[in-house]
């Protein structure tokens, strides 16, 4: 990919691996500190992957699809670590023109392997083997998620900030979320903010962080009790009285 596409310009991140700059949102599509694969790493699919434990099939949401770094990490662990399991991941992604592009993004040695589905999902949204299935759905994520069918047994909460993306981290979509994820199913999110972590429990989730490792910390959260350090909701909102959830009312459109 060019160093300047359009909208897009192509960022290093600390571990090495590349990210894109969005001109539209003024800001990048991973952290540049925490790095493009170490975050989708250590703060969506490690997490996840741990606390899932043993299933046959996994369903995921991974919202959104953006450069696909989580997608794309999700099936290099499951290679890494041997893992026999069927996977469906569905991503929301109302960018068809990056998605189209990605077949040429300088993505790291560690996705090389998976050049073919790159390929089928650049050009078609789509890829099917016979024990992976994923479908981009090229449109806005809070139109899509109310016509799912799909239970999920993990949800990668990775839109931009709630500064630049705030619909897509309210109280209102958050309820979208909890409509489709199963009872034992988890979330994961870079986000640490207390507004954040509000939207999610007011909506019935516990609030958990998970052990930060090379990252900063990110956020879990599950209808289930996990066996992680929560946060006590409950106290930030006798200390904070402000630290309320976000509303989309909140919002201008
Ligand atoms: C932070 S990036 C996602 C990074 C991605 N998870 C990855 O691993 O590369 C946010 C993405 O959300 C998309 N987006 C923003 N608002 C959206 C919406 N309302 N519906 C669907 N996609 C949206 C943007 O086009 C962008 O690709």
């Amino acid at each position: 990919m060019n160093k300047s596409i359009r909208r897009y310009k192509v960022v290093d991140t600390s571990d090495g691996s590349a990210t894109l700059y969005s001109k539209e949102f003024d800001e990048c599509y991973h952290s540049t500190k925490d790095g493009a694969l170490s975050e989708s790493l250590y703060k969506h699919i490690i997490p996840a992957f741990n606390l899932v434990g043993d299933r046959d099939k996994l369903v995921i949401l991974d919202i959104c699809f953006g450069l696909g770094y989580n997608t794309l990490a999700t099936l290099y662990y499951i290679k890494e670590h041997n893992i026999d399991i069927e996977v469906e991941i569905v991503s929301p992604e109302m960018d068809r023109e990056l998605v189209a592009l990605l077949s040429n993004f300088d993505y790291p040695k560690e996705f090389e392997y998976l050049q073919d589905t790159i390929d089928s999902l650049a050009k078609y949204g789509k890829y099917e083997n016979n024990r992976y299935k994923i479908d981009i759905h090229f449109a806005d994520a809070r139109q899509i998620l109310p016509k799912l069918s799909q239970k999920f047994d993990i949800v990668y909460q990775d839109a931009f900030s709630p500064k630049k993306n705030p619909l897509l981290w309210t109280k209102e979509y958050f309820k979208d979320v909890a409509n489709l994820i199963k009872p034992d199913g988890i979330i994961t999110t870079y986000s640490s903010a207390t507004p954040v972590r509000m939207s999610l429990y007011e909506n019935g989730f516990n609030i958990y962080t998970h052990p930060k490792g090379s990252v900063r910390e990110g956020t879990i959260a599950s209808f289930a009790t996990l066996n992680l350090p929560a946060v006590d909701m409950e106290l930030k909102k006798q200390r904070n009285p402000q630290a309320n959830a976000l509303f989309d009312s909140e919002f201008i459109y």
